[in-house]
């Protein structure tokens, strides 16, 4: 491959740090067509490298996190849709199972394998400069897909959700919501996802913003780490510490909620829209929009997990010698039933729910 050449092209493309996040409101808009591989010939096709133009097989490596819950079944199968044999690539996919130093192994092996390029979601935020020189060293392009990266810029793009954005969701929605039910005081538990990941801390940030703005009271919060396993074991404990203390139930992803729902039905805890506790979600996956259609879940604020195609946009971009937007952020919405849709805004956007129907649940991954 053009390793030689796609080196310099990402140092140049590092140097730019183009930005490019083109989300408005609560979506952005997906590419023409989402599966496809680019068919359009680039501009500057003449100047590609000649092994390209015979339609070489690219190869990638993909450090995944692992397999925790339903949004990442989604995200992987996604890449492996994509990044497939039939569409011209060679894809090294390794599980991590949550564990960052199997991640930075994994990284370092595929440097080894010499891919063309390699695809990180990073488990934890920071930890990543050495191993992204590495692969700066190896004039190897690293895209960032779902969370983010915080120490590091060495990398081409990244492409994923803003988190911030769906914990102010979440709160801005409880707002609304509450005032809508005559509900005054809010005691709320957060069960949270993977600590260090971007996607908690996000969520928690967002989340914590509005609480302290409209003087809720956090009793707590303990990670889950975004597994069903984990929401159940913290919920039970909750359900221990805060016997008939709590009004809100926060999980930062839909297999949490599931867990904490187990937990709950075991202490005798009523929730969801006929229920004492409002119960919140993320992920907005098939199996959780099916909670809220049988309204055990009070809303689900979606993190879009099919980036694929938006990174294959990235490498074929990389490929053509073109120079790819730094950050994407994924097209989300937020679910709910009639009952509990709300008008609420974000720093002023006003932001859209969708009815969950059975319509929209076929269409969910
Ligand atoms: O990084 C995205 C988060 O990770 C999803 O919310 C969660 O389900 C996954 O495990």
């Amino acid at each position: 491959m053009k390793k030689k050449v796609l080196g310099v092209l990402l140092a140049a493309t590092m140097a730019v740090g183009m930005l490019a996040g083109c989300g408005g409101g609560n979506a952005t808009e997906a590419p023409a067509d989402d599966a496809a591989p680019a068919e359009e010939a680039p501009a500057d096709e003449a100047e590609a490298p000649a092994d390209d133009a015979a339609g070489d097989v690219i190869s990638i490596g993909f450090a995944q996190v692992g397999h925790e819950s339903d949004w990442r079944t989604a995200s992987t199968k996604s890449c492996q849709d994509v990044f497939s044999a039939e569409n011209g690539y060679d894809l090294s996919f390794v599980d991590c199972d949550n564990d960052s130093a199997a991640q930075l192994e994994a990284v370092r092996n595929f440097i080894q394998q010499d891919v063309d390029y390699i695809i990180i979601d990073p488990i934890v935020s920071t930890g990543w400069d050495t191993v992204l020189t590495e692969c700066e060293d190896a004039g190897i392009p690293v895209i960032v897909i779902d969370r983010t990266i915080d120490d590091s810029d060495k990398y081409a793009a990244w492409v994923g959700s803003n988190f911030k954005t769906e914990g102010l969701a979440a709160g801005e929605w409880l707002k609304a919501y509450a005032e809508k039910q005559g509900i005054s005081e809010i005691n709320a538990l957060v069960i949270s996802g993977t600590t260090g990941a971007s996607a908690q801390i996000g969520r928690s940030e967002g989340f914590q913003e509005i609480a302290d703005r409209e003087g809720w009271n956090i009793l707590d919060e303990q990670t889950g780490d975004f597994t069903e396993d984990g929401g159940q074991a913290v919920m039970e404990s909750y359900c221990k510490s805060y016997a008939g203390k709590f009004n809100v139930v926060v999980c930062q992803n839909d297999n949490e909620a599931f867990g904490a729902m187990t937990a709950m039905d075991n202490a005798g805890v009523t929730y969801g829209l006929d229920g004492d506790v409002i119960l919140i979600s993320f992920d907005a996956c098939t199996a959780g929009l099916e909670k809220v259609k049988a309204r055990q879940f009070s809303a689900d604020f979606e993190c879009n997990p099919l980036a694929a195609p938006f990174v294959e946009e990235v490498i074929q971009t990389l490929q053509s010698g073109g120079t790819p937007d730094k950050e994407v952020y994924m097209e989300e919405h937020w679910f709910a039933l009639p009952d509990a849709i709300v008008d609420f805004s974000i720093d002023g956007a006003a932001q859209t729910m969708t009815e969950v129907t059975d319509d929209v649940i076929a269409a969910q991954y």
